[in-house]
């Protein structure tokens, strides 16, 4: 079942209108929760940059915090399956075609779940493969905007490689990859573009940096020139989906050591305990 303006339905009963504008122009914003065990993984900080992005885009948020949890709650609940992906988005809405946007126009909402995909044991204990490429998107990298081409097209580049990721650089500097933040380790500490209009300021970002300076690591957040990212001893992604994920090798080169590195196995190993605790919290209070 997904959720279409406010109905649950079988997907193959959502129809939206084809001078939707999110058709049109790609003219909307999106996230994706993931899902542990019907426990949504920190679906307030995805609330709040969801809000952010609208804002941003100056689209009106259909829904109050508390009508966005419930509607994610029923759709979680409807699923026959327990790990999952809530991929909601939010268009202007149906116009005829015109750049400027009329003022009092009904924004679409479309919510679907799938089941989630994490990177298999194999793949983070072996690590990934990554290229690298110019990143030539737009300047406002912070709105989770459903117009990805920029991203698409920087994706497909890892992907005819045979590689997990694209890591991205602009003006020399490190920003992050074309679907996920980007960690580098140098000399014993985790290091990380800080958030800027350039990078999406992902909510596993900010969970691998509580939890490594929850566990006294060293971290900084500070501008990464690429002769950096390309000379450090660990390079990760970290995305809902990717959680977190070793980068073992950037444009055929390996990196650091070639294998998955010790700060990286720590930092994994304590998202994973972090899920754990997450999900047996959700479970008491729904027993409660
Ligand atoms: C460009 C980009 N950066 C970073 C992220 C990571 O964000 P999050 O940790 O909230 O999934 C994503 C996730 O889709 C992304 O598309």
């Amino acid at each position: 079942m997904v959720f279409l303006n406010g109905r649950f339905m079988p997907i193959e009963e959502a129809r939206v209108p084809v001078l939707d504008r999110g058709f049109i122009f790609g003219d909307g914003v999106y996230e994706l929760v993931p899902v542990y065990s019907r426990v949504p993984f920190r679906l307030e900080e995805h609330l709040a940059r969801l809000a952010r992005s609208l804002a941003a885009v100056r689209i009106r948020d259909p829904y109050g915090r508390a009508e966005w949890r419930e509607i994610i709650g029923q759709l979680v609940a409807k699923q026959p399956f327990e790990d999952q992906g809530v991929y909601f988005q939010v268009t202007r809405g149906v116009a005829k075609r015109d750049h400027a946007f009329p003022a009092d126009v009904a924004p679409t909402v479309f919510m679907m779940s799938n089941p989630l995909v994490t990177p298999p044991q194999e793949l983070v204990e072996r690590g990934a493969a990554a290229v690298s490429a110019a990143d030539d998107r737009w300047l406002h990298c912070d709105i989770k905007s459903i117009s990805l081409i920029g991203n698409v097209l920087l994706r497909q580049a890892s992907a005819d490689a045979g590689a997990a990721e694209t890591i991205l650089f602009r003006g020399g500097r490190l920003t992050e990859a074309s679907a996920s933040n980007v960690f580098v380790v140098r000399r014993g500490v985790i290091q990380a573009p800080p958030k800027s209009n350039l990078i999406l300021p992902g909510i596993t970002y900010d969970v691998v940096a509580e939890l490594a300076t929850g566990a006294g690591l060293p971290l900084e957040f500070r501008d990464i020139s690429e002769a950096e990212a390309r000379a450090a001893d660990e390079l990760w992604v970290a995305s809902s989906s990717r959680e977190v994920l070793a980068i073992v090798t950037l444009d055929g080169k390996p990196v650091g050591s070639g294998k998955p590195g010790p700060l990286f196995r720590q930092v994994h190993r304590l998202y994973q305990e972090f899920k754990q605790k997450v999900m047996r919290a959700g479970k008491e209070r729904r027993a409660a």
